[in-house]
């Protein structure tokens, strides 16, 4: 719900993903979903809008997905196949939805849902943001329209988890994107790998969630095992769900506990660091700030949130 107590209504950009297949799960759950639009990143665009549409055939809701770019703007990057598998949703063999993509491309799809919904969509950006790029470039009058814009992507304190070590992965893949959307949206919401990291879902609290929940659970625990053992295999503190995370901001804003209000930029040159998000933290530039970086959230909130979207209830 909105303050208004009226239905959220979330305009989500997407390339599925395992984690992101859960945020989706958890809009469909707690909100309206007036559109998946849909960008090569975790895999290619072929593989990311049939997981979108497979996710909407699950889910047995009327929920228009729209395929938009099939590469970065302007340098090619590699994909996440890695944690997500080949086809971006562990390769299970699922067969494909029967229902198409439409024919609108997902730029033209953002301008306009935005142009007929004025001042009432949250844009939930989960993917690479060469969707919204180009978007911005058709209407760079969008950020007037749009309620809200959470983003998940960055690394605030250099961490990261992509190829150039103090990058993330969905600036990574396309900087050039993501300098275009932090330069022109006057203030977002950021959610950044490492606030993600914080915010793992512990093995043994998400295995229990899978195994309470209903049809949607089964789903999701069927094309989340290749990230699982991506996850325990690499170290992590549990399962890293930074799709969902940014989700949960978007559809509960009070959960946050911890922010920083900062302006932040995307370093497009640099061997190391091409795509790392650079943060102003001492205001020592004077630009006016567009990030409000979440630090924290409540967890137990989230956990409830994901619970929620997988039909078992929260575990704590
Ligand atoms: C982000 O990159 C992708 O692999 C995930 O889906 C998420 O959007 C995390 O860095
Ligand atoms: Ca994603």
């Amino acid at each position: 719900m909105s303050a208004a107590g009226k239905p959220l209504l979330l305009l989500i950009d997407t390339d599925p993903g395992v984690d992101d297949a859960l945020a989706i799960l958890m809009a469909s759950a707690h909100a309206e979903v007036v559109g998946l639009t849909i960008a090569a990143g975790n895999v290619g665009l072929v593989h990311t809008v049939g997981n979108a549409l497979k996710l909407v055939e699950v889910l047995a809701v009327p929920i228009p997905v729209h395929a938009g770019c099939a590469s970065p703007l302007v340098l090619p990057a590699a994909g996440a196949a890695f944690v997500h598998g080949a086809d971006g949703f562990g390769d299970i063999g699922y067969p494909p939805a029967k229902a198409a993509a439409s024919g609108e491309h997902a730029a033209n799809a953002i301008v306009r849902l935005a142009r007929e919904r004025p001042g009432e969509l949250t844009l939930v950006a989960l993917a690479p943001l060469t969707n919204l790029a180009l978007a911005l470039r058709l209407d760079p009058e969008l950020p007037d329209r749009i309620a809200r814009l959470v983003v998940m992507g960055g690394a605030v304190s250099g961490r990261g988890n992509f190829e150039r070590v103090p990058t993330e992965f969905n600036i990574g893949f396309d900087p050039e994107a993501a300098h275009v959307v932090f330069e022109a949206w006057p203030q977002f919401d950021l959610v950044d790998w490492e606030a993600c990291v914080r915010h793992a879902l512990a093995f043994e609290r998400f295995d229990a969630m899978l195994a309470a929940g209903d049809a949607r659970a089964r789903f999701y625990a069927s094309i989340a095992g290749t990230a699982r053992r991506f996850n325990q295999a690499n170290g992590r503190p549990g399962m890293i769900v930074a799709d969902a995370l940014a989700m949960a901001v978007a559809l509960q804003p009070q959960i946050v506990t911890r922010a920083e209000q900062r302006h932040v930029a995307v370093e497009l040159g640099g061997a190391l660091t091409r795509g790392a998000t650079v943060v102003d933290w001492d205001r020592r530039h004077g630009r006016p700030t567009n990030a409000n970086i979440v630090l924290d959230v409540d967890q137990a909130r989230f956990e409830a949130l994901v619970a929620g979207a997988l039909g078992a209830v929260a575990a704590r």
